[in-house]
């Protein structure tokens, strides 16, 4: 902030022309949101060029002031990206910073830049070009991360882990297969994205304050430079709504929460206890005292911030909750929770999509793992069904093997064919087929199956999608 900001009284001569006191210097600084909004400044200039070019067209503007008004903001941008622009508390938030600072630039045109409009369908404008460039970004990472779980799903395809449910050991399954699961998951939060994009783009310029301008404006025209679908149809919502941003965190909270599960089952599986993949150590870090450690600390930051999306959810619902219309200052507050829910997101995503393909499976471990805890059983019991038992019986039959398996420490598959007759003398020699990892995996071979041909099949399917 500029040395200005320190000034104890102001006047702010945007508005200040009926008071009769200058700001508390308090006030201002607790009213202001530059710190926060200066975030909007190119999105700030675009929707300025296209209501400059739009009054010119419609003759509220010359054609010369437009020329002016447009060169000055591009100076103007170019100030700030240069990290020339000075900041300034007293000029409340980045609209009026700009519109000073074209001002001092160009003089009186400046001045006539704000004919038609009004913060409040400045601000919405502003924010949904943000958000619409942001969700963009988002999506790139998301579809990055996607691709990454294809490539590795396709490189796992036969790979052999327990499945579980209540996180006991429940049946084979691939590694594949797993992570299929992750990519369906991520799949609908992508649409739920692109939802939200379609939703937003709506272009709310034009709007004013919450009524509607008496000038001649085109608002189709503005909504098409500035690349919306269409003009909203209301005025006093288009100032006053931010459930567009709802929208966007909600999707974030989902998406975070997906992240969240599939880093618990990373943490799970990096330790010693699981042992079922490896991270490279460019994606974990050390402790300062225990030198053997080495923490998945990308996977257990992601989890931990789903916790903070969620919280900008619950912000941005209670900040809109019993709003009367139109505009309220408390909108002001949609900014930083969406901002940092765009920042956490994309960043959470950047480091999924870096981290997924650097994943190394071991292989032997997962298989051993899946040895254990009986995991065929059920494919046991299947195979008695198709021999004519009925499936209560039979579930008895595998429950009593189970039993003695247990108790002499063998596995279905190590059990003698004498041994497993005991219980059921339906049993022959070809159980010995469904009662391995590799015929139970293929054994379930139908869409949506742990197959290993139906995971590649998926993943062909899920390309096109992408
Ligand atoms: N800084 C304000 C915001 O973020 C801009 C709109 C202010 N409008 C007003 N009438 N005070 O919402």
């Amino acid at each position: 902030m500029s040395q200005s900001d320190q000034n104890t009284e102001s006047t702010n001569q945007s508005w200040g022309g009926r008071f009769s006191e200058p700001t508390d210097a308090f006030v201002e600084r607790f009213t202001a949101s530059v710190g926060f909004d200066y975030r909007l400044y190119a999105q700030d200039i675009k929707g300025s060029i296209a209501h400059a070019t739009m009054l010119a067209k419609v003759g509220v503007l010359t054609e010369a002031e437009r020329d002016l008004i447009i060169k000055g903001l591009e100076g103007v941008r170019a100030d700030i990206e240069a990290g020339k622009f000075e900041w300034s508390v007293s000029l409340e938030d980045v609209h009026m910073n700009i519109e000073a600072a074209l001002t001092k630039r160009i003089g009186i045109a400046g001045k006539k830049l704000h004919t038609g409009r009004s913060r409040n369908d400045q601000v919405a404008t502003d924010i949904r070009l943000y958000l619409r460039d942001a969700i963009d970004v988002i999506s790139g990472e998301l579809n990055r991360l996607q691709t990454g779980l294809l490539d590795l799903a396709e490189r796992e395809a036969d790979t052999i882990m327990p499945g579980f449910t209540h996180l006991q050991t429940a049946q084979p399954v691939t590694f594949g297969h797993h992570l299929l699961a992750w990519f369906e998951m991520l799949q609908r939060d992508h649409g739920r994205l692109r939802d939200c994009r379609a939703r937003l783009n709506q272009s709310p310029l034009g709007a004013a304050a919450l009524a509607g301008t008496t000038y001649p404006i085109d608002r189709a025209m503005t909504a098409e430079l500035l690349g919306f679908d269409k003009p909203t149809e209301n005025s006093l919502d288009s100032v006053s709504d931010r459930d567009f941003a709802i929208e966007f965190c909600s999707f974030a909270s989902i998406l975070m929460t997906h992240l969240s599960r599939a880093s618990e089952e990373l943490v799970l599986w990096t330790s010693a206890q699981f042992g079922f993949i490896d991270l490279p150590d460019r994606f974990c870090t050390g402790s300062s005292i225990m030198p053997q450690k080495k923490n998945p600390d990308v996977p257990e930051l992601v989890r931990g911030k789903t916790g903070r999306v969620n919280g900008h959810l619950i912000s941005l619902l209670t900040l809109m909750k019993s709003q009367p219309l139109a505009y309220n200052k408390d909108n002001q507050e949609d900014k930083e929770p969406l901002f940092d829910a765009v920042d956490t997101v994309r960043d959470c995503l950047r480091a999924f999509a870096d981290m997924i393909p650097a994943i190394e499976s071991r292989k032997d471990n997962m298989y051993e793992a899946a040895k254990r805890g009986f995991s065929t059983a059920t494919d046991l019991a299947d195979y008695l069904v198709r021999k004519g038992t009925p499936f209560r019986d039979a579930h008895e039959v595998v429950g009593k093997s189970v039993a003695y398996g247990l108790k002499t420490g063998k596995d279905l598959s190590e059990m003698t064919l004498e041994e497993l007759q005991q219980f059921s003398d339906t049993i022959e020699q070809d159980v010995f087929d469904v009662l391995t990892l590799e015929g139970s995996v293929a054994a379930r071979n139908h869409i949506g199956g742990t197959a290993p041909d139906q995971v590649r099949a998926a993943v062909q399917r899920a390309r096109t999608t992408l």
